[in-house]
């Protein structure tokens, strides 16, 4: 063993997972792995080659066709589907208001899911999502389930993304609806594992939030300052 453990956050959208999770990983010098990127970059290939996420059959004759990398960059992570930098698109309005959907397949879901666990066989990797407590690595040494109030997780999204000219109720409105789709579909819903620690960030800065998880995952690996 490298002594390193991995390291699951899950929440809904907006919670800050993928903020802190980075930065959780630089202080620990651990690997950062977004898979709602994947998912993303799933849905950015599908609705390239104009397949509907009702249309499972079609879906499926896809999936093992899409390669999907995370790859280390100076300006954060870039994100490649079959040879594309998807980076930006991944990050549209079309393509998070149709992610969660095809999300829903199973087929989808267990390609997505064996590449995240082959990234994690080595540990010291943080990874984030909705189901990497549950589903993808239930062996995960730390568990962490990060909430924070919908109104809040709309303002944040809202300052990021003011540019565009949506509304904050439109914004809380589609974070709510997408929330939903992840807690109510059958496969690897939205769901806090029993082993995680409930974080509630409503009222936490980023800061607070970082130096909470590494503090627990010192105490996990039985780390002295
Ligand atoms: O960053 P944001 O919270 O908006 O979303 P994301 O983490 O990029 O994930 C986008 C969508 O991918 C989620 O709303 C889920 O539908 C799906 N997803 C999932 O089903 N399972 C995961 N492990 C990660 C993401
Ligand atoms: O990955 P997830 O959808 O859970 O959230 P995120 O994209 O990491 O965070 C959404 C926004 O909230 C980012 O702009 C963060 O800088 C901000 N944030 C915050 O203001 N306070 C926190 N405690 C966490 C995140």
């Amino acid at each position: 063993s490298n002594g390193k453990i991995n390291i699951a956050i899950d929440g809904p959208a907006g919670a800050g997972k993928s903020t802190v999770a980075r930065r959780v990983a630089e202080a620990l010098s651990y690997v950062y792995v977004d898979t709602g990127a994947m998912y993303r970059a799933a849905t950015w290939y599908l609705m390239k080659h104009e397949v509907l996420p009702e249309d499972v059959q079609e879906v499926l004759q896809h999936v093992p066709k899409m390669v999907i990398e995370l790859k280390p960059d100076p300006s954060g992570q870039k994100v490649i589907c079959n040879g594309v930098d998807v980076t930006a698109e991944i990050r549209s309005l079309d393509v998070t208001g149709n992610v969660s959907r095809y999300a829903s397949i199973a087929g989808l879901r267990e390609h997505l899911t064996s590449g995240q666990r082959r990234m994690a066989e080595c540990k010291g990797v943080v990874m984030d999502g909705r189901d990497i407590g549950t589903t993808v690595l239930p062996d995960a040494e730390l568990k962490v389930f990060m909430t924070a109030s919908v109104k809040e997780r709309a303002l944040r999204r809202f300052k990021e993304l003011r540019e565009v000219g949506i509304t904050l109720e439109q914004l809380e409105r589609d974070i709510a609806a997408r929330d939903k789709l992840d807690e109510d579909r059958e496969v690897s819903p939205l769901r806090r594992s029993e082993d995680a620690i409930m974080l509630d960030t409503t009222h936490m800065d980023i800061e607070e939030v970082v130096d909470t998880i590494v503090s627990y995952c010192k105490t996990a690996i039985g780390w002295r300052d």
